[in-house]
């Protein structure tokens, strides 16, 4: 299998490097062509270049905007798709996948939905978790692709079940978190001690994956970004989007997203999802730390 891959962040470049150290034969391109270039794996100038030899290209973006509007790229190449499999393994909203399904399925080309769950660590282990929609036997032609990058792959059915289902891991995953913030902050104002207050939380209530995956970063502040507060924004503006469409009163996701709004607000953007403990520190006046 020829892959071709779009969208070199953090997530696209270990991913697309594991199947190239796989045995894969991988071209790249993103948009800022530096970031293609500086990768060290081959790559392709244009859009148009990747995909011409490629049977499955991967795309690997920020969220449904840039998914529109790479898939649009793809069709006005005018280039033929039929026999090659597209796979979308950003977090979309469930109705950006099901659109871009119908769209490269009525251009001859076969489609999968599979976004991830699991930072850069495990993309960089192989060990993320990818959930999948779409045709079956497309699904199980690709399956080498998904047990290389990740170690637990789930078929999910019709296209935008996958994506949902990553929407609801990270309502749990922003809600977490926005938990964690505040209870480190609320245990800084009663004068515990931070590394004491982490590692109890980390043996007791909350004992989990996030926790440990964050902990270095609460306890010094280093906000080093691995899954940053615009890509958590995003997801949880979408969630409750989806909660509306359904008339489900997601109370704690909405509170979340409020949360979130203001970590962005406040100039964190960019910076780890786990800053939104600078946040709570703001709001109960503990910015002297
Ligand atoms: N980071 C994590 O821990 C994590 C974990 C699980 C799932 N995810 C999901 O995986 C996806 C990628 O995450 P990431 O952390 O790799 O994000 P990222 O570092 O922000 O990278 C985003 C990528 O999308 C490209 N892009 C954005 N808008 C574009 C557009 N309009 N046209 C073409 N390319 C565009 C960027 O290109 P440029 O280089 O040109 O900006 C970059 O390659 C997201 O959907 C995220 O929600 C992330």
């Amino acid at each position: 299998m020829k892959i071709g891959w779009i969208g070199l962040g953090r997530m696209g470049i270990v991913m697309a490097k594991n199947l190239a150290q796989a045995g894969f034969d991988v071209k790249v391109w993103n948009r800022t062509l530096s970031k293609a270039k500086e990768s060290g794996l081959p790559y392709a100038e244009t859009i148009s270049e990747l995909i011409r030899d490629r049977d499955v290209v991967i795309t690997m973006l920020f969220g449904s905007t840039s998914v529109e509007e790479v898939y649009g790229k793809i069709i006005s190449t005018g280039l033929s798709l039929k026999g090659k499999i597209f796979i979308d393994m950003t977090t979309v909203h469930p109705d950006t996948a099901k659109k871009i399904a119908e769209m490269m399925i009525k251009h001859g080309a076969d489609f999968l939905e599979a976004p991830v769950l699991g930072s850069i660590t495990p993309a960089k282990e192989g060990k993320l978790t990818i959930l999948v929609s779409g045709d079956r036997e497309t699904y199980e032609k690709c399956m080498p692709i998904f047990q290389t990058l990740g170690e637990n792959v789930f078929y999910m059915g019709d296209y935008g079940k996958a994506s949902t289902m990553k929407l609801i891991n990270n309502t749990v995953l922003g809600s977490f978190m926005a938990v964690l913030s505040e209870a480190v902050a609320f245990s800084k104002k009663t004068g515990l001690d931070t590394k004491t207050v982490l590692e109890i939380l980390s043996k007791g209530a909350g004992k989990s994956g996030i926790l440990e995956a964050k902990k270095e970063k609460l306890l010094k502040g280093d906000y080093s970004t691995h899954f940053s507060v615009a890509l958590i924004h995003k997801d949880i503006s979408y969630a409750v989007d989806l909660a509306q469409e359904y008339r489900f009163p997601a109370f704690i996701t909405t509170q979340t997203l409020d949360l979130f709004s203001s970590a962005r607000a406040n100039g964190l953007e960019e910076k780890d999802f786990s800053a939104l403990l600078e946040i709570y520190k703001k709001m109960a006046n503990l910015r002297e730390e």
